[in-house]
């Protein structure tokens, strides 16, 4: 058991004695959580084995579940690829942010932080907290998000003290983040890219910066290329279901004891509590705070109305889905 700190900092001007203390902890290979502009990530320092190892402990996360890893700028990022393809060059235009490129990995990373795998998921994060925070330690960062395995991802810092308080030495307290939901993940080792995970950037916009198609999902037969993708993930504590529109919401009958959660939809009434999330980038931005109010009415059952299934609700779709997968 570990006491955890909440420390707050302003998200645009960081308190430099707050990052030299983060940043201490991180190069004893501690623990320290901080935010991205998508969720909080749980951050140590990436060239050390023993402190990723604690990653893995500190949310109950399976050894074959890769971790990104976070770098103050293009150039650390490279540092931590054994090679660096022409995709990759071209996508790092689009650093900092919610990217993630899939690359050889560096023989200076451990190979427990992509369990097991020759590869690394790099990026660069845009907020003035976690690029100071790399850059005073002067290290790359492992972080996934600061969450227990299998549940919500945190948008605040009080997320992330509700899954891993006694886990984590310090939370860097920076406020909500901007866009809500995880990177987008993007495999440039295969003969073509391919999105690994939908994310707040869409093929689409990789693959005008490319010059080329991109694929998406898991691609055919043979080892997956993301171990990570489980089908079940963000999902709440109390029992969740889909249904795809309003007039399937009215057959199921939601009772006064069931949260409802209309995403991308209008509103409809409903017996008990109900939540509305209307446009793409709101609902991203609001998504796993959403769930996690839903959660704390203690309902029978969460049931979510899913926004429809066009190319600007598809992350969004795919966080539901997981969200809503019986474990
Ligand atoms: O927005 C984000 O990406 C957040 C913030 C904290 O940066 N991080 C995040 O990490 O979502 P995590 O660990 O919850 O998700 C990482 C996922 C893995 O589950 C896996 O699907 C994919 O990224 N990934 C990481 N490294 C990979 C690799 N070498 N090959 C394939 N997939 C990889
Ligand atoms: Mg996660």
């Amino acid at each position: 058991m570990t006491r955890t700190r909440v420390v707050p900092v302003d998200p645009d001007a960081p308190d430099a004695a707050a990052l030299d203390e983060a940043a201490a902890v991180l190069r004893a290979g501690g623990l320290v959580a901080f935010a991205t502009e998508t969720v909080y990530g749980l951050g140590a320092d990436a060239t050390r084995a023993d402190a990723v190892r604690r990653i893995f402990a500190a949310k109950g996360r399976p050894p074959d579940n890769p971790l990104i890893v976070h770098a103050a700028d293009e150039a650390m990022a490279r540092g931590c690829a054994r090679r660096w393809p022409p995709t990759a060059e071209r996508l790092a235009g689009l650093w900092p942010g919610p990217l993630t490129l899939v690359v050889p990995r560096a023989r200076s990373l451990p190979a427990e932080v992509s369990a097991g795998l020759d590869t690394v998921g790099l990026r660069v994060p845009a907020p003035a907290v976690a690029r100071a925070l790399i850059a005073v330690t002067g290290r790359p960062l492992a972080a996934p998000s600061a969450n227990r395995s299998e549940h919500v991802s945190p948008t605040r810092a009080e997320h992330v003290l509700a899954d891993l308080e006694g886990r984590v030495e310090m939370i860097l307290d920076s406020g909500p983040t901007a866009v809500g939901i995880e990177s987008t993940v993007v495999d440039l080792v295969g003969d073509r890219p391919r999105v690994l995970r939908p994310g707040p950037i869409d093929a689409s916009a990789l693959a005008k910066r490319l010059g080329r198609a991109v694929d998406e999902g898991p691609g055919g037969p043979g080892p997956a290329r993301s171990p990570g993708q489980r089908a079940r993930h963000y999902a709440p504590r109390a029992p969740a279901l889909r249904v795809e529109s309003p007039e399937e919401l009215v057959t199921l009958g939601p009772t006064a004891d069931d949260v409802v959660l209309l995403v991308g939809r209008e509103d409809v009434p409903t017996p008990g509590p109900r939540h509305v999330l209307a446009g793409p980038s709101d609902a991203a931005r609001l998504l796993y705070a959403t769930l996690r109010d839903c959660d704390a009415a203690r309902p029978r059952r969460i049931v979510i109305v899913m926004p429809p299934p066009t190319p600007a609700w598809r992350a969004v779709r795919d966080r539901l889905v997981r969200a809503t997968t019986p474990g």
